[in-house]
């Protein structure tokens, strides 16, 4: 089986990387400085254990496609549709993505989609690096047809993933396992916006409490963090790495790297639309949906507005 990882960021480049050290065909779809960096010199993928630098075959765009090639979306939610459009829906693919949204888009053009449950805090350092500071393992991934049940891909790429770096499970439930992280991610607007300041843990709490009446109201299953913790245990424990300076999240990150968009209407987004569709009020998710987008479409860095501002703004 070939991987073919498209949009190899932070958790795109690690998974990659990971699969290669384990012996699998890989190849990493990128685009601009990051393409020519990976063709050049290859991917370095900096651990808390180690750096390393792999030889992995990149593209920059799709390349000629076989039967047992599977497909690996590692984008952010706002950029699915671009980056699948060129690729033949024949394939499988398995979103290596938060959010919830990202499965029922695919589903619409490709028969076979998996989700991806993806705890693995990563980095996209420059063109050609990343750093993942999961420790012992990078990450954990929990993998599932969409949407639901486990069939014998979802198993292979668990098994696959399992062999270097990563804990791969499969699971029959992973869009509950993904609502379950989307409550989490629902702080990255907050970390984006305040950075780690004052206040930034009490307004994500007051995110994630809309968003569990919300689930609620429309009976959408979801883990709770104590499972998340008695799963993830010990196996991705985040440490520091040598002469790499942790940011944040990935929404922290697309400020910082002035991206230009943020994933948040996919995050805080899902739960705004999800109260529309079911009569639930979503002041805060709404107030930081709009503000995170002003902010990435502004070119703010992070931190650039006060937990007063953002409170003054949710309380109008
Ligand atoms: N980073 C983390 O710690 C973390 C942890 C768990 C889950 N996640 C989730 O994982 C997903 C990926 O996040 P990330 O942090 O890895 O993002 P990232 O570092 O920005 O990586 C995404 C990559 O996709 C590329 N891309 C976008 N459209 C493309 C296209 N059409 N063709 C080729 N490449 C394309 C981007 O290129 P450009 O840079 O040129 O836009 C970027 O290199 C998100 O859903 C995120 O929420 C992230």
């Amino acid at each position: 089986m070939r991987y073919i990882v498209i949009g190899a960021g932070a958790v795109g480049g690690t998974i990659g990387a990971r699969l290669h050290q384990g012996g699998h065909e890989v190849v990493l779809v990128a685009r601009g400085a990051h393409y020519e960096a990976l063709k050049r010199d290859g991917l370095r993928l900096i651990t808390p254990e180690s750096s390393e630098t792999l030889d992995i075959p990149a593209a920059d765009g799709p390349v000629p496609t076989r039967d047992d090639d599977v497909l690996v979306l590692a984008t952010k939610s706002q950029d699915t549709i671009a980056a699948l459009a060129p690729w033949p829906s024949d394939l499988p693919v398995v979103c290596a993505q938060n959010g919830v949204d990202n499965e029922r888009t695919v589903l619409r053009r490709f028969e076979r989609v998996y989700g991806m449950c993806v705890w693995l805090p990563a980095q996209h350092l420059e063109p050609g690096v990343v750093a993942a500071h999961g420790h012992p393992y990078s990450g954990m991934l929990h993998v599932g047809r969409y949407p639901q049940g486990v069939d014998e891909l979802a198993q292979r790429i668990a098994d696959d993933l399992g062999k270097r770096g990563l804990v791969g499970r499969a699971t029959p439930d992973v869009m509950r396992w993904k609502h379950g992280k989307l409550l989490g991610n629902l702080g990255n607007a907050v970390e984006a916006l305040l950075g780690r300041g004052a206040g930034t843990a009490e307004i994500a709490e007051r995110a994630r409490a809309e968003a569990r009446t919300v689930l609620d109201t429309a009976g959408i299953a979801y883990s709770t963090t104590e499972e998340e913790l008695a799963r993830r245990g010990h196996n991705v424990d985040i440490r520091p790495i040598d002469g790499v300076t942790r940011g944040g999240g990935s929404s922290w990150q697309s400020l910082a790297r002035g991206s230009g968009s943020i994933e948040a209407d996919y995050l805080n987004g899902e739960i705004v639309l999800l109260g529309r569709l079911h009569g639930v009020p979503t002041p805060v998710n709404e107030v930081l949906r709009r503000e995170a987008n002003r902010a990435a479409v502004g070119r703010r860095p992070p931190g650039s507005m006060s937990a007063d501002e953002l409170l003054a703004l949710i309380e109008a």
